[in-house]
This record gives C-alpha cells, sequence and structure tokens, in this order.
C-alpha cells in the first residue's frame, strides 16, 4: 500500500518549507500544486498561462484543472512509495477526488499534519520570502536567509519575490483559504487523519517533530 501525506495550512504555514526537509527524509518526493504551476508559468505552457491568470490575483485555479495535473503526476515511478502533497487538496472537492484517486490505485492518506500559524506571521513570513527559480526552494530575508544574497543555497539558482507575496494578493489568499479550504480540516479531523502541529516555532523544532510523527508511524528510525 503506498502512503501519502497530506500537508495542509494556511499561506506562508511553511508548508513547502517544511515538506521539503521531510521528504527528502523519508526518501519520497515532495508534490507542491503551486510549484508545478510555477513551473508550468516558466515553460509557459497553456495549463502555467491559464493557472497563473487566477495565481496572480490570489484565488485558486479551478479544480478540474488542478485535479487532473494531480493526477498526472502521482502516477509517476517517483511516486512508487508514496509522496507528500503541499498544498494539494485544498477544496473539499479536491479532497473528494482525491480520495477517489487513491482509492483507484489501492493507495491510501497515511495523515494529514496541519501546521497552525497565526495570521499576523502568515503576513510577516510572505512579505520577507524569497523563492527560487529552479525549483521552489524558499528562503526569508530575516528567518532563513541565503548564504549568498539573492542565489538559492541548493541549486545556484536566482532567488525571487512571488508575485502573489504582494501585501493585497496575500489578504485575498488568506480570505481563500479561510472561506474553501479551512472546510478540510474538519473532513480530515473526521476520517481520523488530521495531525495538529504548532507552526509558530522555528524551522527545525516544527521539522523534528513532523519527521517524528509521519517516520515513528512507518516504525523507522527517526
Ligand atoms: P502555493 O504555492 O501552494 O502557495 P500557498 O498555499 O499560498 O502557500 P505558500 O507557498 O505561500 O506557503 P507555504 O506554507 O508553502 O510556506 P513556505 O514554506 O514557503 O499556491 C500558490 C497559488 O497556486 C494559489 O494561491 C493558487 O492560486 C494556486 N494553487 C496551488 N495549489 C492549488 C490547488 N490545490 N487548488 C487550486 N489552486 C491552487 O514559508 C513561507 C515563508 O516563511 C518562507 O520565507 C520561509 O522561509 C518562512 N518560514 C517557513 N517556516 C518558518 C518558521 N518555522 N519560522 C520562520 N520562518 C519560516
Ligand atoms: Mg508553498
Amino acid at each position: 500500500m503506498r502512503d501519502f501525506y497530506v500537508f495542509l495550512g494556511p499561506p506562508g504555514a511553511g508548508k513547502g518549507t517544511q515538506a521539503k526537509i521531510v521528504a527528502a527524509r523519508m526518501g519520497i518526493p515532495q508534490i507542491s500544486s503551486g510549484d508545478i504551476f510555477r513551473e508550468n508559468l516558466t515553460n509557459q505552457t497553456e495549463m502555467g498561462i491559464l493557472a497563473n491568470k487566477y495565481i496572480k490575483v490570489g484565488e485558486l485555479v479551478p479544480d478540474d484543472i488542478t485535479i487532473s495535473m494531480v493526477r498526472g503526476r502521482i502516477s509517476k515511478a517517483d511516486c512508487a512509495r508514496g509522496a507528500i502533497l503541499d498544498g494539494f487538496p485544498r477544496t473539499p472537492a479536491q479532497a473528494e477526488a482525491f480520495d477517489g484517486i487513491l482509492k483507484e490505485n489501492g493507495c491510501r492518506i497515511n495523515k494529514v499534519p496541519f501546521i497552525k500559524v497565526p495570521e499576523n506571521v502568515l503576513i510577516e513570513r510572505l512579505s520577507g520570502r524569497l523563492t527560487c527559480r529552479a525549483e521552489g526552494h524558499v528562503f526569508h530575508k530575516v528567518n532563513n536567509p541565503p548564504r549568498e544574497a539573492g542565489i538559492c543555497d541548493y541549486d545556484g539558482s536566482a532567488l525571487y519575490q512571488r508575485e502573489d507575496d504582494k501585501p493585497e494578493t496575500v489578504a485575498r489568499r488568506i480570505r481563500v483559504y479561510e472561506q474553501q479550504t479551512r472546510p478540510l480540516i474538519e473532513y480530515y479531523m473526521e476520517r481520523g487523519l488530521l495531525v495538529e502541529i504548532d507552526g509558530d516555532r522555528s524551522i527545525d523544532l516544527v521539522s523534528a517533530e513532523l519527521t517524528k510523527i509521519l517516520l515513528d508511524d512507518e516504525g523507522n528510525d527517526v
């Protein structure tokens, strides 16, 4: 049985930061729907150009586009041992579709860590975020600066500020999260999958807790 993990939380909670660390420790891929859309925009694909119309104003990309994109991604060979999903599902329709896709493939969700962070901290994190062009590695001007200004520590690509990290778009994204994604907390709680994590701590403390919860569960050494 392939196990999938869904990292849930508002914009800026640290889903991408943590999913990258924990996925590397577990030896499974991190799948970020936002990163895939941004990659498609960089490559000027039809999907990337369409998705960007929603992303740049802080709205969600329509469910049908997002679901078929993730369906395709998790069918790739590197997901043979499962994966960590970061930013998907984020509507009840996506969650139901994802359950169906996993069932068809004999897979399941093992856990849904919900990374909880107060709104004022989210705004501060997003306003200082720097993202790498190549693979979406994230840094923060103050909390997590790169070794060399403007350059990604991992792949040497240029760092930039995401267009949707402007204050008015951040406010919109947080409202969209409250309206459309927050209901998933209850969805996964009812299914006994939700694990709440205090995300308002250092990156290392949060990743240590997540690693313990996810790896312990597989019976591996932490
Ligand atoms: P997406 O890219 O998923 O953005 P998001 O959900 O808004 O989340 P973020 O990436 O902004 O935050 P994060 O939780 O990953 O935080 P990070 O680790 O970077 O989606 C973008 C857009 O794509 C959406 O608005 C939508 O339009 C579209 N989209 C994507 N998925 C979709 C879907 N399923 N359906 C429909 N549309 C979809 O950390 C943030 C900052 O904080 C960084 O600077 C980091 O260094 C810093 N930081 C992290 N942790 C800590 C810590 N513990 N202490 C201090 N600083 C920290
Ligand atoms: Mg992210």
